[in-house]
């Protein structure tokens, strides 16, 4: 199944390559740098699935859908004429005193409507709000089991590793940290991560732009290069074209 929201840098296009490259013999499916969680949701269910990320509001947004769907669709259905307020629910969300269900309600609705899901300024395309809402019963309990983390990665990698496990890892990609406003992630988060993952017990899959620095980083490992659309410039530009690494402990 697809996500429910569009995210910067979210593994739409290349779900269905890097699920490809899963290894068949794992129980605990743990994905890292969630964002969308595109390839969760494209992914079979496994038996123990874990998402993670570092936005407390997306984390937010996930627990709601999963737990709350009914009082989020009610919630949402009050908003749906309210696209003309894109920046005054900007503003909003940064309110003390909301509830979650309100957060997350404010979050989808600036994820929906925001030029590129970045949630700057507002977007022209229309969207379906009405299919929107019927979907988030569908992902509420596709989320049932799926255990939500709000964790740095190496705290999850340390918690969830063992033989039988696959970690997913999308971190924000090398020289583009700042896609991510409210998070920094900087040159010695990569470090940290290539650390973290150099004694890991069970497998891991790992996504990245196609740079020097990474493949040196990375040059004991499986190394795959493939190409995509890029998503955004594609609007304006033919053939398009963006390199991209997969890169694997097995
Ligand atoms: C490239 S996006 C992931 C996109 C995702 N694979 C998808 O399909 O939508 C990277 C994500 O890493 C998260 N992040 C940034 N720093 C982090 C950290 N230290 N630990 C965990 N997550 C982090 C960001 O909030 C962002 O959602």
């Amino acid at each position: 199944m697809n996500s429910f929201i569009s995210w910067v840098g979210g593994k739409k296009l290349l779900r269905e390559h890097i699920v490809s490259m899963f290894p068949t013999n794992y129980d605990r499916y743990v994905e890292v740098f969630g964002g969308a969680g595109w390839v969760l949701f494209h992914k079979e269910e496994s038996k123990e699935e874990i998402y993670n990320d570092m936005n407390s509001n997306l984390i937010n947004l996930f627990k709601i859908v999963k737990y709350h769907p009914d009082a989020f669709i009610k919630e949402l259905e009050f908003y749906l004429n309210a696209r003309e307020l894109f920046n005054e629910i900007k503003e909003d969300i940064k309110l003390k005193g909301l509830t979650d269900i309100q957060k997350a309600t404010r979050f989808f609705i600036l994820i929906k409507n925001s030029y590129g899901s970045k949630m700057g300024t507002f977007g022209a395309n229309k969207k379906d709000m009405t299919k929107a809402i019927e979907y988030i019963k569908e992902v509420s309990k596709r989320l049932n089991k799926v255990i939500i983390e709000n964790l740095d990665f190496e705290k999850i990698l340390n918690k969830y590793d063992k033989e039988n496990t696959l970690f997913y890892l999308d971190p924000p990609y090398f020289k583009t940290e700042d896609y991510y406003k409210d998070i920094e992630f900087n040159e010695q988060d990569h470090l940290r991560l290539k650390e973290a993952l150099t004694g890991i017990k069970g497998k891991w899959i790992l996504s990245y732009n196609d740079c020097e620095y990474i493949r040196e980083l990375y040059k004991d490992y499986n190394i795959q290069e493939i190409e995509r659309q890029n998503n955004l410039k594609a609007r304006y530009e033919d053939n398009s074209r963006y390199k991209e690494l997969i890169i694997a402990n097995y």
